[in-house]
């Protein structure tokens, strides 16, 4: 055993992912979740890929009591990956206070439990959104935070200081903050995936639910951008590729590895694609017409940014492999199988 991972909101998407490669690193993995957006099942998926059960608590990381309960009843975690956190841009705007209470709370309680516990090693989860609409693309991690354009955006760029303060602080904590684009797809056995409750918000998960025709059209958010055809563009990011990369960071800290105590990551491919791109990369991987149609713009969204990943690549030794073609294919092979599972 190379060592024990608490993984916050492990049952969500990234983190299910990110189970499944820890284990099959060899990592003894604690999935806590408090299950608000995401089901008990996937830990059902995940033993089937990886063929061990992980540990999972349903436990909610606001609540610092249970937390420290957790701890003494799991002495020896050697570090945390911390995904659990609300992200849906659109909602905190309406509840704002819920998403500094939800994100943040979270954060502070793991922060001021590690040291209890001995635990030094922190993964956090953050966001291009850090980044607003860059000046110069690709992005690189040197590139100016602009002002949130949401509450959630601002929770990853305070979740991201307050971090810093406290490895400033003296405080025996090494981190590594690992700034998601936009990850996409599901593990290609299809047995763990996307799920969101409701409609979704994001776009890979609403042209799948589309093309499966429990939507009936797709709305494309804006065709007058400044961009070649129109509509936004993104870095889509294979959602296994992303996982990966959190075995290489908790690996790098756990062997003593880190050039300074807290290294920040762009987590992309270079490439950058639009929401029409993928539209027709889709319909040619599937052989399925998406329905779709050109609405305005949607509040919030920025024009285009793709991730400059040349320092992921060359210090973490970690670079995105999998094509938009096998990874929209692993999404619609997703859908499938959660349709034919309910
Ligand atoms: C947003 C956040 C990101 C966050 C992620 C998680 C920003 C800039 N980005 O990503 O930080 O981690 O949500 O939820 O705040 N689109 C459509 N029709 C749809 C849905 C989306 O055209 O029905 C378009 C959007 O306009 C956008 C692209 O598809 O251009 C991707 O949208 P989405 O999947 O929601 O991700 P982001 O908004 O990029």
């Amino acid at each position: 055993m190379k060592g024990k991972i608490l993984v916050t909101g492990g049952t969500g998407y990234i983190g299910s992912h990110t189970v499944v490669e820890l284990q099959n690193a060899g990592y003894e993995v604690i999935i806590i979740d408090n299950l608000s957006n995401s089901n008990k099942n996937v830990v059902d998926g995940i033993e089937k890929i990886t063929g061990i059960r992980p540990i999972f608590k349903e436990l909610d990381c606001t609540d610092k009591e249970e937390m420290r309960n957790l701890f003494s009843q799991y002495p020896g975690i050697n570090g945390i990956i911390h995904f659990a956190a609300s992200k849906a841009v659109g909602e905190s705007v309406q509840k704002p206070l819920l998403y500094y209470r939800n994100n943040l709370d979270s954060l502070l309680n793991l922060l001021e439990l590690m040291p209890e516990f001995n635990i030094e090693s922190f993964v956090f989860s953050s966001s291009c959104t850090v980044y607003g609409q860059p000046d110069t693309l690709p992005v690189t991690e040197n590139a100016p935070i602009k002002p949130a354009l949401s509450p959630y955006g601002n929770t990853k760029q305070i979740a991201e200081e307050i971090i810093q303060d406290t490895v400033h602080s003296g405080a025996s904590l090494k981190s590594i903050i690992l700034r998601y684009f936009n990850p996409i797809g599901a593990h290609p056995s299809a047995e763990i995936g996307e799920l969101p409750l409701g409609v979704p918000q994001n776009l890979v998960p609403f042209v799948t639910q589309t093309a499966a025709g429990l939507r009936k059209e797709l709305s494309v958010f804006g065709d007058d951008y400044n961009t070649p055809d129109g509509s936004c563009i993104r870095d889509y990011i294979n959602v296994v590729d992303l996982a990966k990369a959190h075995v290489i960071a908790v690996t790098r800290m756990l062997e003593n590895k880190m050039k300074k105590p807290v290294e920040i990551f762009n987590l992309g491919t270079g490439k950058g694609l639009s929401v029409l791109e993928i539209i027709q990369t889709f319909e040619k991987v599937t052989g399925v017409k998406l329905p779709y149609k050109i609405v305005g713009r949607r509040e919030g969204d920025i024009e285009k940014v793709w991730a400059d990943p040349e320092f992921a690549n060359k210090e973490l030794g970690w670079t995105a492999k999998e094509s938009v073609e096998d990874t929209l294919l692993s999404a619609w092979k997703w859908q499938l199988h959660v349709m034919e599972n309910n």
